[in-house]
């Protein structure tokens, strides 16, 4: 990789991508998405591949095989929704809008609803189709099912600490006050259900979880814990703690990705500043902490000569909060610094994090990690790898895709 961090010395190995590579790159990701929609019809993949191939979500009770259920399902309609963006070819946009009624019965029906990860899902399963779908009636009902999913999620807002909690019914004391750095990706939901409202409960509930966030859960050298706990009765900030990172103290990759772009889309709703800082704080620790080949382990302790696996979707994830931070930095030399290094990041998954040959795998983006200490999901492609992967890509080939976040 080039040298991306401030005071960086490191020799390039990869240059920021010819438009022939990513184009290249964006047409093995649409021909595996297009080959994914036919492998799996309207039912849901599971949230990782097993050696780089797709199954369908298994059954559990209450859910049949392939049912919309967990955290991850919207990232599959929201690949559709970025390859209809790309090609305007209708075959995506109806798999993206019989999802999309999909997921309005999931929340109507109030099946599978006790996560604070009803953001990830509602944003991309739900106001896509409210903005793309072709009629009337279905942007209306798209609508719907989105403020449905965000007066759920706003049930979770916890009084007095005024953080959103992330796991788990609110009755059960495992999971009390516990929030965690991913749920800034949850926020865009809510700052929605504002815009399209004027309720201010939904923006007040945006200002204070993220402000939570940026004293509590961003560590003072810039690190950040995975998840923080918070006194559900005085509302207290207690502890921090890991959950799928190597120790409570380290610095899990994922998590790190997420607070970049996390913090970044909730400066662009808030217009905070502070918000702005954290995330380009949460960015400088990020790329201090990549090896050679600027893709990162899976937590960012481990460093080059390590063994430890790769996570290619905290890269991807990474890479689309370079690319917002490139968008709503008011600093002109700042927003370029981060589009030339969203352009390295991109430019080293397609290098080193691709299948050769597009059917050589299911998954967009190869050696991602979902839960290392729980042995789920390692060295495999991720549904929400996929997704930002080509996300990323499509802000590259349009600047002016309009954000579903
Ligand atoms: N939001 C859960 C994860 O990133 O694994």
């Amino acid at each position: 990789m080039t040298s991306l961090h401030r005071t960086g010395a490191r020799t390039p190995a990869v240059t920021t991508p010819a438009p022939a590579v990513t184009t290249a790159a964006r047409d093995a990701a649409l021909e595996t998405v297009r080959r994914n929609i036919a492998l799996h019809g309207d039912l849901y993949p599971d949230d990782t591949t097993r050696e780089n191939r797709y199954e369908i979500r298994p059954a559990i009770p209450g859910f049949e095989a392939g049912a919309n259920r967990g955290w991850t399902t919207s990232f599959w309609p929201g690949q559709q929704w970025l390859a209809y963006e790309l090609t305007g070819d209708e075959e995506f946009r109806a798999a993206g809008l019989r999802h999309a009624a999909d997921f309005a019965a999931r929340v109507h029906s109030e099946q599978d609803l006790d996560t604070h990860d009803l953001g990830f899902l509602y944003s991309l399963g739900s106001l896509t189709a409210a903005r793309l779908a072709p009629t009337e009636s279905e942007r209306d009902d798209a609508r719907a099912a989105a403020l449905a999913a965000a007066d759920h999620l706003m049930r979770r807002f916890l009084e007095p600490a005024g953080v959103i909690q992330a796991w788990g019914d609110l009755s059960d004391p495992r999971q009390a006050g516990r929030t965690i750095i991913d749920s800034l990706m949850n926020m865009p939901l809510l700052t929605w259900a504002h815009e399209a409202t004027g309720d201010e409960r939904y923006a007040d509930a945006v200002r204070r979880h993220t402000a939570q966030l940026r004293e509590n859960i961003l560590r003072p050298d810039d690190s950040t814990f995975h998840t923080f706990y918070w006194d559900v009765a005085t509302g207290a900030p207690l502890r921090g703690a890991t959950e799928q990172g190597a120790f409570d103290d380290s610095c899990w990759a994922r998590g790190q990705a997420w607070g970049i772009y996390g913090f970044a889309i909730n400066y662009r709703a808030t217009g905070d500043e502070r918000l702005l800082d954290a995330s380009w704080r949460c960015a400088e620790y990020f790329l201090a902490h990549l090896p050679a080949d600027g893709v990162p382990f899976w937590d960012l302790v481990y460093t080059d000569g390590s063994e430890a696996p790769r996570d290619s979707s905290a890269g991807a994830i990474a890479a689309c909060g370079f690319l917002e931070l490139a968008r709503v930095d008011p600093d002109p030399e700042r927003a370029a610094r981060a589009q030339a290094t969203a352009e390295v990041l991109v430019a080293d998954l397609i290098a080193g994090y691709t299948p050769a040959r597009s059917d050589d795998a299911d998954a967009l983006l190869l050696h991602g990690v979902y839960d290392l200490p729980k042995d789920n999901g390692v060295d495999e492609g991720t549904l929400w790898g996929d997704y930002f992967y080509l996300e990323a890509l499509t802000r590259l080939a349009k600047p002016e895709w309009v954000t579903y976040w």
